[in-house]
């Protein structure tokens, strides 16, 4: 199969948590700065997340109105915007949520390039949502009838963007599909040396109640460094059995 290398690059604490309260600690900014500072030395041509952390993030909550739009009938089939940009952003919105008003996404960082949005949908998405993506130039693919197949996806990425390397960066429900596919090939983990101790959070893997959990993944441990302040970034690579 012609797909990707992947790896999946998180922050958590100490007891794996991907969100609460410890992000927002004074001390926690220099590990998202160290983070981000990896995210670039990694050189991917794209970076993936969910619906959620894509709302949170970037789209925040914004909805389109798209009633008014006198919209036929539009295939199911892929679209590639036309763009300079060559570097993407990816994100998966099955049934077409979030409320994108570029085509891109603005460098937010000195480590973050200005990237072309690539939305994964399911066939659950309406046609005012096609066109209106197409209207505003932002490419995507479909990745399945009502359930996404990541292995699809991850061939449509290559072979329609080029794309080589691919950074997963959540959150737990993406990567969890991710891992129970067997897509992810490397682990790039900063762990913060705070304890959340929060019992209805999200950690790095999560399975969303539909999906069949698959066994335990066993990774192999590549390389590990100390970072100041007590942290340390860990890189894994999945043990292929
Ligand atoms: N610490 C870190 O390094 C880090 C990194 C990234 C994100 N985060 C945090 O993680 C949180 C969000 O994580 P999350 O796990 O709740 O959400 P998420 O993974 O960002 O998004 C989940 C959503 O994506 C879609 N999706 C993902 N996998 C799918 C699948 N297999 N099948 C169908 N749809 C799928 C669904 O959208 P629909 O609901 O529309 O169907 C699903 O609800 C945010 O608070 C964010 O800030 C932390």
């Amino acid at each position: 199969m012609e797909r990707p290398y992947i790896i999946c690059h998180m922050l958590t604490s100490l007891d794996g948590k991907i969100i609460g309260d410890y992000l927002e600690e004074e001390q926690t900014q220099y590990f998202i700065d160290e983070y981000e500072k990896m995210h670039e030395r990694y050189g991917c041509k794209a970076w993936m997340c969910g619906r959620i952390t894509m709302e949170k993030n970037f789209t925040f909550g914004h909805k389109l109105d798209l009633t008014h739009e006198n919209i036929t009938t539009i295939p199911k089939t892929d679209f590639v915007a036309t763009t300079d940009t060559k570097t993407y952003a990816i994100a998966v919105d099955p049934s077409g949520k979030l409320g994108w008003t570029k085509n891109y996404i603005s460098e937010w960082s000195e480590n973050r390039t200005e990237d072309h949005i690539v939305v994964v949908l399911t066939e659950q998405v309406s046609d005012a949502y096609l066109a209106h993506l197409q209207k505003i130039g932002i490419s995507y693919i479909f990745g399945g009838k009502e359930q996404l197949d990541f292995t699809v996806v991850v061939q449509k990425l290559k072979n329609l963007f080029s794309i080589d390397k691919l950074m997963l960066e959540g959150g737990g429900v993406l990567n969890g599909s991710f891992l129970n596919e067997g897509l992810i090939d490397e682990l790039s983990l900063v762990l913060v040396p705070i304890a959340d101790g929060s019992s209805n959070s999200l950690t790095l893997f999560e399975t969303r109640s539909q999906l069949q959990k698959k066994k335990p993944v066993n990774f192999i441990l590549k390389a590990i460094e100390k970072l100041a302040n007590g942290g340390v970034w860990m890189k894994y690579f999945t043990k292929n059995e």
